[in-house]
């Protein structure tokens, strides 16, 4: 059962609880309803993503309380904090590239280099923020393939039952997600129109380039190639391994295959949000060992989460025309 909260100071600290613990809660904000999780927990944010049902990993917000707090996860650039004191608390996403310090799991940003911070008016939702002190990921409290919701009932008709908690915070009052611009480049593309003009960035900052959209989140992100920050594993990718050489790194799945030269486990016990929650530390794990000439990767299955791993590890594996392309 979906626990439904009023707004009120106790039923929101008792919803910031659980977030702390793991647990998902949709909250309204001033845009569209999130899905939200404790974005620095990678299990808690891979059971967003088979909550939503969505088959590939589309990059979440990270939600923050105050641009201070953003900006401790990742560098604002000089335009990040010209828009930050112009449009933050309000219905703004800045993609910037991560800190290295920065807590949040790699797979909130779809083990991208980058991470998009938005930093809601709500006021429910910038108490939630606070009184959870941690990140918060929340995408569209929607299933994949679906409007975004603006109400608490839209949220229900989806995700009753699929997880812990709603605040109901009655109509959303923008009632459209918020823009998202990529400031992570040499120059700010708009990745979404939104609750913020094209117009009102432009004044603000200059000349803004238009991006491919990124309307549909039933679709992968972004073409191999498109985006420079997109993060691929230094080592070829092979799917669907039933052996493994010595000279080779395993990603293992379920009983581990013997004589690999170096290994991590997605999951040993063969759970698909496990191993979501592993994937891109996994991907990333290898990059550093010196002697390998390729990571072999177990069959996962094809159903909820494994669509999603798949298409990421099919990325990964494409062939690569040189050592420069790139992929999502
Ligand atoms: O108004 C909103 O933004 C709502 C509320 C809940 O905050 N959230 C929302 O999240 O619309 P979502 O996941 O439905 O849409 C986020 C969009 C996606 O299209 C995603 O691809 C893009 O932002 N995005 C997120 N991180 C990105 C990144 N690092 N690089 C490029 N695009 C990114
Ligand atoms: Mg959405």
């Amino acid at each position: 059962m979906t626990e439904r909260l009023p707004p009120t100071p106790d039923a929101i600290a008792h919803a910031a609880d659980l977030l702390r613990r793991g647990e998902l809660v949709a909250f309204g904000t001033e845009t569209v309803y999130g899905l939200g999780a404790d974005a620095t927990n990678a299990d808690a944010v891979a059971r967003v993503f088979a909550a939503k049902g969505r088959p590939h990993f589309n990059p979440l917000i990270a939600h923050y309380p105050s641009a201070e707090a953003a900006f401790a996860d990742v560098a604002p650039s000089d335009a990040a904090r010209i828009l930050a004191a112009a449009f933050w608390p309000g219905p703004l996403t800045m993609v910037l590239p991560r800190r290295a310090e920065c807590p949040v799991a790699l797979i909130t940003g779809a083990g991208l280099d980058t991470l998009a911070v938005r930093v809601p008016s709500h006021a429910d939702a910038h108490a939630l923020l606070t009184a959870t002190g941690r990140a918060v990921a929340a995408p569209s409290a929607n299933r994949s393939g679906r409007v975004s919701p603006t109400t608490a009932e839209h949220v229900l008709d989806g995700l009753d039952g699929r997880i812990a908690a709603i605040i109901d915070s009655g109509a959303c009052p923008v009632g459209v997600e918020s823009t998202v611009i990529d400031l992570s480049g040499p120059h700010p593309v708009l990745l979404r129109p939104g609750g913020i003009t094209l117009e009102a960035l432009e004044a603000a900052i200059g000349p803004v380039r238009r991006g491919a959209p990124i309307a549909d989140e039933s679709k992968p992100l972004l073409a191999p190639g498109m985006m420079a920050s997109h993060y691929a594993p230094n080592l070829p990718v092979r799917l669907n391994a039933v052996s493994v050489a010595a000279d080779e790194a395993l990603l293992s799945f379920g009983p581990k295959l013997p004589g690999a030269g170096a290994e991590f486990v997605l999951s040993a016990s063969g759970d698909l949000v496990e191993a979501a929650a592993r994937l891109f530390d996994g991907l990333r794990s290898f990059d550093a060992i010196a002697g390998l000439r390729g990571i072999a990767v177990m069959p996962i299955p094809l159903e909820g989460l494994g669509l999603a791993i798949n298409d990421r590890l099919s990325r990964a594996a494409a062939p690569r025309d040189d050592s420069k392309t790139i992929f999502c």
